[in-house]
């Protein structure tokens, strides 16, 4: 309701490379899919409460058999809450923009992951390309001349500038998912000048951390003839005024309707335990990710090899349920690490496993957010080590499940989420021998230390939610629209 009235009759249009339905075609049936998508989880509440457009590029299999080509979807289904309006991409543009430029060469570029970035020619030429499709679409979708338009991630940094020289009165507010470096190292990227000049179309700037914010600016201020107003986080660059700022994203606190259908802690945990065939007193750590080599999941895997060596008492006792959605499949990279963890976990089972019960269990598929949230009330530790991660809504899910105030949330210092949840244990997932000391501690934390951990952890991410991250961004926005209108009076 806050929502809507911060925006008080505005039209609001979201531009992401995610779509947050997939429809897919299975057996002759059309079956819908929520993606494994943190920027989905947090901007799919909005929309529900704001409306609007959604533009997206269209993925599933199903669609251009069900659904005419241009058509638009009215989601959730069944609850007709926004439209989502799907671009479909040549085989070609989703090589060259998403899996080269955006995947190849921004994501490791930006997560300094110890991924070489690789830029090619052509792949810049699909991204901009393919940026000026979406700002086209956005154009296509105003009915005024000043919507709110909400960008989503390093697929689109082109698109704030594109829109804005045909909608120099929008608001436009682009979210960076993802982590922002520091300028030596988005020095390498060949079109650094023209990534920067698209971002400084946007109203506002937002990134998880105020410590991105500063990495962009210092980059701003190196690369780009600019003022900066360091003092108003403000940046002028040609006649475009920018506000930098942090919000950090969250996710959407479970209602009580939805926490009254949720099984008992202990029957997740039984029915858990019986469907991965583990003995009933098994310990259980949970690891919930994408397929991804930011994610720290070798690390995990060898803390656990560590944790077994260096405490002999959790042989046979202890299990990691590793939940890995595959994800960007296409590329080499992406493969060559699924095999190098599959190739781990077996090694380490070989040594470790006894009598059945294995110390890993390597879950390679998406699961749906039911299964999920079972899996999150039914372990003793949730393990979240990424190497480098924008914010990690994991770790919030997790927290947001243990509504008996129970389970050891074990965090990467290296996610944005560990400077707002300082109650988890906080490890550097590089030092593996750190990471096997946490898992045990949170193995053998009393109830009494893991409820006060909890209960604290829960404060924050249920005040600090979604509706208050976007809520914030849009007051932002609103203060500012207000201001140019009054500037423009006189
Ligand atoms: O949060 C970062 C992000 O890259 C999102 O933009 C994206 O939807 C998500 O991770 C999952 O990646 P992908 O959409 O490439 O599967």
């Amino acid at each position: 309701a806050l929502l809507r009235t911060q925006l008080s009759g505005d039209q609001v249009i979201v531009v992401s490379n995610r779509e947050p339905y997939i429809h897919e075609l299975l057996h002759g049936a059309v079956v819908v899919r929520r993606p494994a998508s943190g920027l989905v989880t947090a901007v799919e509440p909005v929309m529900r409460a704001c409306s609007g457009t959604w533009i997206a590029h269209g993925s599933g299999s199903a669609d251009r058999d069900v659904v005419d080509r241009n058509d638009r979807v009215e989601l959730p289904p069944g609850q007709h809450e926004y439209l989502l309006r799907r671009l479909w991409l040549t085989p070609e543009e989703e090589q060259g923009y998403y899996f080269g430029f955006a995947n190849e060469g921004m994501w490791p570029l930006c997560h300094v992951a110890h991924v070489r970035p690789v830029f090619r020619e052509s792949d810049w030429q699909y991204y901009r390309a393919v940026n000026q499709r979406f700002a086209d679409a956005v154009v296509a979708e105003a009915r005024e001349d000043d919507p709110v338009v909400l960008v989503q991630d390093y697929h689109f940094a082109l698109v704030p500038a594109m829109v804005r020289e045909k909608l120099p009165r929008a608001t436009i507010i682009t979210f960076w998912h993802i982590p922002w470096p520091n300028p030596e190292s988005f020095g390498i990227c060949p079109w650094r000048r023209e990534i920067l000049q698209g971002m400084l179309g946007s109203t506002i700037l937002g990134f998880h951390t105020r410590f991105h914010c500063k990495n962009f600016i210092e980059t701003v201020d190196r690369y780009l003839e600019a003022r900066i107003e360091h003092e108003h986080s403000t940046i002028q660059f040609q006649g475009v005024s920018t506000l930098v700022e942090s919000y950090p994203i969250s996710i959407e606190w479970p209602t009580a309707a939805e926490t009254a259908l949720w099984r008992p802690v202990p029957e997740c945990r039984r029915r858990v335990l019986d469907r991965l065939h583990l003995p009933a007193d098994q310990r259980l750590a949970v690891g919930i990710d994408r397929f991804d080599y930011t994610k720290g999941i070798l690390e995990r895997l060898h803390a656990v090899e560590r944790m077994l060596e260096k405490y002999p008492e959790w042989l046979g006792r202890f299990t990691l349920v590793q939940v890995a959605a595959p994800s960007r499949s296409a590329l080499e990279e992406y493969r060559a690490f699924r095999d190098r963890i599959t190739v781990v976990t077996d090694r380490i089972n070989q040594r470790f496993g006894t009598g059945g019960t294995l110390p890993i269990l390597l879950l390679a598929e998406h699961h749906e957010h039911d299964a999920v949230n079972e899996l999150y009330r039914a372990a003793d530790a949730c393990l979240v080590t990424s190497l480098h991660d924008g914010m990690n809504l994991v770790c919030k899910e997790f927290v947001a499940a243990r509504d008996d105030e129970r389970g050891v949330l074990i965090l990467s210092r290296f996610a944005g989420a560990a400077r707002e949840l300082p109650e988890a244990l906080i490890v550097n997932p590089y030092h593996v021998e750190d990471t096997a000391d946490a898992l045990h501690r949170a193995l053998t934390m009393p109830e009494a230390e893991q409820r006060e951990r909890m209960a604290a952890l829960r404060t924050t991410v249920r005040e600090f939610n979604v509706y208050r991250w976007a809520g914030r961004m849009l007051a932002d926005a609103g203060r500012w629209r207000l201001r140019e209108r009054i500037a423009e009076r006189v």
